[in-house]
């Protein structure tokens, strides 16, 4: 249990982290009597106990007994346009008021799916469902439906959500043996074929061998970029998809509406069959969709040509509140403005980290592309002053790994006690409204954190 006694100056990084959020030492004690680990995400659980917030503000967010943190998790990446942007509030206040679940069809839902229609290249059609798992899952489905096959093909690393058919190999080591994914069946893991990213005859070879419905990619790299996938890598699984009758899927959860405003796939020029969304699509609110070819979502039509209908109820369903949130975060995205400055703003940040990792001497390396910042620690690669330079030669092992559990709990503490607060503890995600001046701050706060790392020997 967490020690609440005020700690001498020469504390431990773990006991000023105690005496500076006591409340929040307090309240994760009882939430640990309501929620396994206290926690309703795994990714919000670390130790000694996690930070309560009370509210947000634009990149702000304020806990309890008033710390203010400039965030990096932004929704864990669906803000876009930051914390209560008025055009967001105003659209769910307005609506809030006219109802909250009509159970019918309504103009708000169409608005929504015309915006996704205008932005998204490859959405013909679309459904929505209620977030990205959802999304995956039905597209998964859908697969099989069209095609006839069964199996799935997906990248180590690559993340699609939590459910049964997508989570195997998610993480490293990547093994998909039947205790690797606990709570998944042999049979489930039968189906699905996983191979590494950016390695093309790979994908040729499992293709050829096993005949899949389908394979799923995140739009640019497993863990939203972590590992890069450059635009020639997706162009090919395009090219080699479209020659074997294989439909390709872009999971676009987290680069949809944010490498801009038509995704990776306008980005890139890389049309899928089918695309998963949700996140800034429903502009911060719970919300999801596939979209795709018209001759693909008809699998949810009754009476459609494959002669078998994908069932698809889901109480929440192009809910009105998610509608409104959506359409008025879409139409802003639209103008091109939020991801141009997010993108600037992570740019400036990447820079100003390694300009400060080099003078402080730490061998930490910041990189990442569009509005992502990821940070590597313990780096012992080459370094490159190009902004698009990726650690390591892109390789898997080295980028997708955990890093020392005992720096990684003392500079969560650290990072927080210096007012930032990172997605997952080692990335940032920028969204359009950081501005120049928070990203000093930042840089500021990392220079900060770093001296507590140090006095508390966790940094050399
Ligand atoms: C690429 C990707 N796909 C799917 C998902 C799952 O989305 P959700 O958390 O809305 O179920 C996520 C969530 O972070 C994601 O990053």
């Amino acid at each position: 249990m967490t020690t609440l006694t005020t700690p001498p100056k020469t504390a431990s990084l773990e006991a000023r982290y105690c005496q500076e959020f006591p409340r929040s030492a307090k309240l994760f004690a009882e939430g640990r009597q309501i929620f396994p680990n206290g926690v309703t995400h795994d990714g919000r659980y670390m130790q000694p106990f996690p930070v309560y917030i009370d509210r947000a503000e634009g990149v702000r967010k304020y806990d309890l007994e008033g710390h203010t943190f400039i965030d990096y998790w932004m929704g864990h990446g669906s803000l876009i346009l930051g914390h209560s942007h008025p055009a967001v509030v105003e659209a769910v206040q307005k609506q809030v008021e006219r109802g909250t679940h009509l159970g019918s069809c309504h103009a708000e839902e169409m608005e929504w799916g015309r915006w996704v229609q205008r932005l998204i290249p490859s959405a013909e059609r679309l459904r929505f469902v209620n977030s990205g798992t959802e999304a995956t899952l039905m597209a998964l489905r859908i697969s099989r439906i069209v095609t006839g096959r069964r199996k799935v093909l997906k990248f180590a690393g690559h993340f699609h959500g939590w459910h049964d058919l997508l989570i195997p190999a998610a993480d490293g080591p990547y093994d998909t043996g039947t205790y690797a994914t606990p709570g998944v069946t042999e049979a489930v893991l039968g189906d699905l074929l996983v191979v590494p990213p950016n390695d093309i005859s790979a994908v040729e070879q499992a293709i050829a061998e096993h005949n899949p419905a389908c394979l799923i990619v995140e739009g640019n790299g497993g863990h939203w970029g972590a590992v890069p996938m450059r635009a020639e890598f997706l162009r090919s699984l395009r090219d080699l998809t479209k020659k074997t009758g294989v439909i390709f899927i872009m999971d676009e959860v987290i680069t949809g509406f944010r490498l801009s405003p038509g995704g990776a796939q306008a980005e890139f020029g890389v049309v899928p069959d089918m695309t998963s969304m949700a996140k800034i699509l429903a502009g911060g609110l719970p919300g999801g969709c596939l979209a795709g070819r018209a001759d693909l979502l008809n699998a949810l039509e009754f009476d459609n040509p494959h002669g078998k209908k994908m069932k698809h109820p889901g109480t929440y369903n192009g809910n009105p509140l998610s509608a409104v949130a959506g359409s008025a975060c879409l139409e802003i995205v639209a103008t091109g403005e939020p991801c141009r400055i997010a993108n600037e703003m992570a740019k400036k940040l990447r820079g100003g980290l390694n300009a400060l990792f080099a003078e402080k001497q730490v061998n930490w390396i910041a990189y990442g592309d569009y509005s992502a910042c990821n940070i590597l620690p313990e780096y012992d690669g080459p370094r490159s002053d190009r902004d698009d330079f990726i650690p390591y030669d892109n390789r898997l092992e080295k980028l997708d790994r955990k890093f020392d559990p005992v720096l990684s709990r003392a500079f969560r503490q650290a990072q927080l006690l210096s007012g930032i607060d990172l997605f997952g503890g080692w990335r940032c995600m920028l969204s359009g409204v950081h501005t120049a001046a928070d990203i000093d701050q930042t840089v500021a706060a990392f220079d900060s954190a770093l001296d507590l790392l140090r006095a508390d020997g966790k940094v050399v």
